[in-house]
């Protein structure tokens, strides 16, 4: 599908107010989108595991306008309360996405959204939090339309969220989502994330995550200036290039359920985002010596109890532990034993593997 395919044809707008409402999970990466080229094109595909715990909710009343709007008219609720510092974050989203959705300059948007997670947790909202609000815009355009099918909702409801935030183009659906163009998969696409296509060992059934909070404070750097820092970055080529190496390597491990592997790729793409974020220019640390120290007691633990738990990063302090469901006693034991008190106030967060966004 291209752009222009997500532009609706006849809308009837007869409607004059309406509610909808929908809950969409975090993901998390395990090859790296990090880099990226105009109308948040990914520089590399990427591959993510869906959450199931860390979501957003968000709620939408509408109400018609008299008449057509040169501008947009919206309110915006946080767990409850008006919040005006979002507010120019969602114009820039609802700019870009004007084009494809024509009736939002006809209705007055009251919007209502919370999160599962802590604000201040330093998680990052915007998979979430920008999914959400696109399948709440969609499910308004689905009660103008006659017959939307559900593929078509989904590609829609994922190509408008990577408008908002790339990586919120992978919340839709779950337990796997790929996006970006690659050789190795025919129907992937720079547009939107699509359910991972090929058969999955049953080893990545339940998969856990379990998000230690290393530090909950603001980033020093945001992930669009680290995006932006990949234009000119003297390992860009290359970087892109690993990531579909890994993705076609990813693909093989997926389905056969060779874990060694699956970890050997998922630690290197976590360290390498680092590693580019260290060697931009101006370069920069996200990782504090907590991640350090957490990281190496994964080390040491897989090798002694000879477990298969390793760990992720996403721009941010915070490791995600990623391990199986049939060694969850022992990894969690360990978990909160030896990396809790590592954590900003002993904080943790348990996530596992999920299925996608759901209606309300
Ligand atoms: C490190 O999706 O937050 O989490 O498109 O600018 O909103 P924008 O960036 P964002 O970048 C996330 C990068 C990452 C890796 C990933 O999720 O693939």
């Amino acid at each position: 599908m291209i752009e222009t395919d997500f532009i609706p044809d006849t809308l009837n707008l007869d409607k004059d107010h309406g509610i909808v409402q929908y809950t969409s999970p975090s993901n998390i990466a395990l090859i790296k989108y990090w880099g990226k080229l105009e109308n948040q094109i990914p520089a590399n595909p990427s591959i993510s595991f869906t959450l199931n715990a860390c979501s957003t909710t968000t709620k939408i009343e509408y109400v018609k306008l008299g008449k057509k709007a040169s501008d947009f008219s919206f309110d915006l609720y946080f767990e409850g309360l008006p919040k005006e510092e979002f507010k120019p974050k969602i114009t820039t989203f609802f700019k870009r996405i004007i084009t494809y959705m024509p009736f939002l300059l006809e209705y007055r948007l009251s919007i209502h959204t919370s999160n599962t997670f802590p604000h201040s947790s330093g998680i990052a909202s915007s998979a979430s939090g920008m999914s959400a609000l696109a399948l709440c815009l969609m499910e308004m355009e689905r009660s103008f339309t006659k017959n939307m099918t559900d593929d078509y909702f989904d590609r829609k409801a994922s190509f408008l969220s990577r408008l908002g935030s790339g990586s919120a183009c992978r919340s839709i659906n779950g337990p796997l989502v790929q996006w970006g163009k690659s050789n190795f998969i025919e129907s992937s696409s720079d547009l939107y994330g699509i359910p991972f296509p090929y058969d999955v060992h049953p080893i990545f059934n339940n998969f856990h995550d379990t998000i230690l909070l290393v530090d909950k404070g603001e980033k020093q750097v945001s992930s669009t200036v680290g995006h932006d820092l990949m234009h000119g970055h003297p390992f860009a080529a290359n970087r892109f290039k690993q990531a579909d190496d890994n993705l076609g390597k990813i693909i093989g491990v997926l389905e056969s359920g060779n874990i060694k592997e699956f970890i050997n790729i998922v630690e290197s793409e976590a360290l390498t985002l680092h590693a580019m974020m260290m060697t931009s220019n101006p370069y920069f640390i996200l990782m504090k010596p907590n991640t350090l120290s957490i990281i190496n007691a994964i080390w040491e633990f897989r090798e002694t109890s000879k477990t298969h738990v390793c760990f992720t990063l996403d721009a941010g302090a915070n490791v995600h532990v990623l391990y199986p469901e049939n060694e969850k006693d022992k990894v969690f034991s360990f978990i909160k034993e030896k990396l809790v008190p590592f954590c900003q106030n002993g904080q943790y967060i348990c996530d596992q593997i999920g299925q996608g966004a759901k209606k309300k």
